[in-house]
């Protein structure tokens, strides 16, 4: 008797017949033979789940032989054996023609034989027996040892432990009573409500298997988050909490076009040199971006158009717009999108728009411990009527407060699609000084117009980098130790949560806290910053 089944109906008729079973042990199937403990306790546990039946353990102490013990009950000691291979008489048998004859039991069985008053040694060198018989006590210990699971003489049960004949084991049964829903009838037990179930009614009678809260789940084998991954969702949430709307940023390989033209980036701009983008060779080129637009934006790279700029004054080539690079920032994603809002804008009319992406970025850059040829940009763009600088000063307090930052400046900076544009500085407590932590802008008429946006709709953005944060956060040095082929799997594997605290914050700004930047360098920054800023300050008054 194997099955489960088959055991969960001995129990069941068994408690039918007694009413109760005192112990498993005794559990005998029909053809009279005993049953496996462990099986039992899997149809016991089963029956239980369905309280058909309660049960108890019951746990007790045997002594069992060993291998060796085994085979020494069956044909008898070491000791017995040397006396048999002894022949009996004035002879004997020499001690290298017993090891002959007995091997490994002549050596380990002679002591005992000798300490028995069995044998003895005569000259020169010959094994004689003393006695005419002999009884072989450990035979017959070892044998009943087998057969009731113990001894009456302790001493002599240590002995054959020390001996490595016998040992002691825990032996469980279990005692058994009927459940209230006891039946010798096993339902069959429904593990879900299926759609036919609640279609027939039939879900109404159905007896469901009950769950299994302590059941031990399984552990899963993969799917551990990447520290970046991990803190990324933090900011989305900062984001999401603040009505921004995310950007699809799953183009990696862009246009010039989105990436440079459309942010009135001159062609001959530095930046789109093979030594700071990476060009795609095959395809090396797109000419997939809106005609129309490409028209506008010509005119105004060349000329301002009816921007009031007077543009770069050069001559525009499409060949350049439609080299294929990996993207060198999400202000590619920024610019389409605003294409997009502007084509919404001519169906039905403006609306403010609030998007936000962060993901992948390239740049041609050699790697060294803080950078590498890609990371991740965080980006926000807020698009409404008569947007200002103070509405983006104001809109970075908020932003940076949420990561625990509330000392924010800001310096003049430069980029091609964005006037004033600033960079953000916050406050370090630790190294008191400004460290820099993003920069920002608002959208130039030239970028903003050609896309087709109402000339009245003021457009600011800002961007920071996701690995600076990530790489405070979970202590990690090399940034090469974040991203790339060297790194080690069990970080990604065992790294907890992130939070986005007021510590975060904190951290954030605080890469450089192990090396303090010396007193004279943040002296000099920090003049320098205060100047910016008050010129920043300025230009929001005026
Ligand atoms: N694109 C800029 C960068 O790569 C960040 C930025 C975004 C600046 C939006 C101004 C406005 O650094």
């Amino acid at each position: 008797m194997s099955s489960q089944d088959d055991l969960q109906t001995l129990v069941l008729t068994t408690l039918d017949k007694q009413g109760v079973i005192e112990d498993t042990t005794y559990l005998k199937t029909a053809d009279g033979s005993a049953v496996d403990q462990l099986a039992v306790l899997g149809a016991l546990n089963s029956l239980r789940s369905k309280d058909m039946v309660d049960y108890k353990s019951i746990e007790r102490e045997v002594w069992t032989l060993t291998e060796e013990g085994r085979e020494l009950a069956e044909s008898g000691s070491h000791e017995a054996r040397v006396f048999d291979a002894v022949p009996a008489g004035a002879e004997g048998i020499t001690i290298p023609d017993l090891q002959a004859k007995l091997g490994k039991s002549a050596s380990i069985g002679q002591g005992k034989a000798f300490k028995n008053k069995w044998i003895n040694k005569q000259p020169p060198n010959i094994l004689v027996r003393i006695v005419d018989s002999i009884v072989d006590q450990t035979k017959i210990d070892l044998q009943q040892l087998q057969s009731t699971g113990t001894l009456s003489d302790a001493k002599l049960l240590a002995d054959y432990k020390k001996r490595k004949l016998a040992d002691k084991q825990k032996l469980f049964a279990y005692s058994v009573s009927k459940g209230p829903e006891f039946s010798l009838e096993i339902k069959k037990e429904a593990t879900d409500v299926t759609y036919e179930m609640l279609q027939s009614g039939e879900w109404k009678n159905a007896t469901f298997k009950k769950y299994n809260f302590d059941a031990v789940g399984v552990a899963p084998s993969g799917g551990a988050l990447h520290p970046l991954m991990k803190v990324r969702q933090e900011f989305r949430e900062i984001f999401f909490e603040m009505g921004f709307q995310e950007m699809p940023t799953n183009r990696f390989v862009e246009s010039s076009f989105w990436n440079f033209d459309a942010l009135f980036q001159p062609q001959q701009h530095p930046a789109r040199d093979a030594h700071d983008t990476f060009f795609i060779k095959d395809p090396a080129t797109t000419d997939r971006f809106p005609k129309d637009l490409m028209e506008r934006i010509k005119v105004v790279h060349e000329n301002g158009g009816d921007t009031g700029s007077i543009g770069y004054n050069y001559h525009w080539k499409q060949e350049e717009a439609e080299k294929l690079i990996l993207r060198t920032h999400t202000t590619a994603v920024s610019s389409y999108m605003l294409y997009k809002l502007a084509q919404e804008t001519k169906e039905s009319g403006f609306r403010p728009a609030k998007y936000f992406s962060i993901d992948r970025v390239f740049r041609n850059e050699s790697v060294d411990a803080t950078h590498l040829a890609e990371f991740h940009q965080i980006e926000g763009v807020i698009a409404d009527k008569n947007l200002s600088l103070a509405d983006l000063i104001g809109f970075m307090d908020v932003f940076f407060k949420k990561m625990g930052m509330d000392k924010i400046r800001f310096k003049p900076t430069y980029n091609p699609y964005t006037e004033p544009s600033m960079e953000i500085f916050s406050w370090h407590d630790g190294l008191k000084t400004w460290v820099e932590i993003g920069n920002s802008g608002m959208f130039r008429p030239e970028m903003l117009l050609p896309l087709g946006l109402p000339p009245d709709v003021r457009v600011i953005a800002w961007g920071l980098g996701l690995e600076r944060p990530t790489m405070v956060k979970y202590g990690i040095s090399n940034i090469r130790d974040l991203l790339g082929h060297k790194v080690n799997l069990a970080l990604i594997h065992d790294n907890a949560v992130p939070r986005l605290d007021k510590k975060m914050g904190k951290e954030l700004i605080g890469i450089n806290l192990e090396q303090p930047a010396e007193e004279s360098t943040k002296e000099k920054v920090s003049a320098a910053v205060q100047g910016l800023v008050n010129k920043v300050e300025n230009m929001v008054v005026n």
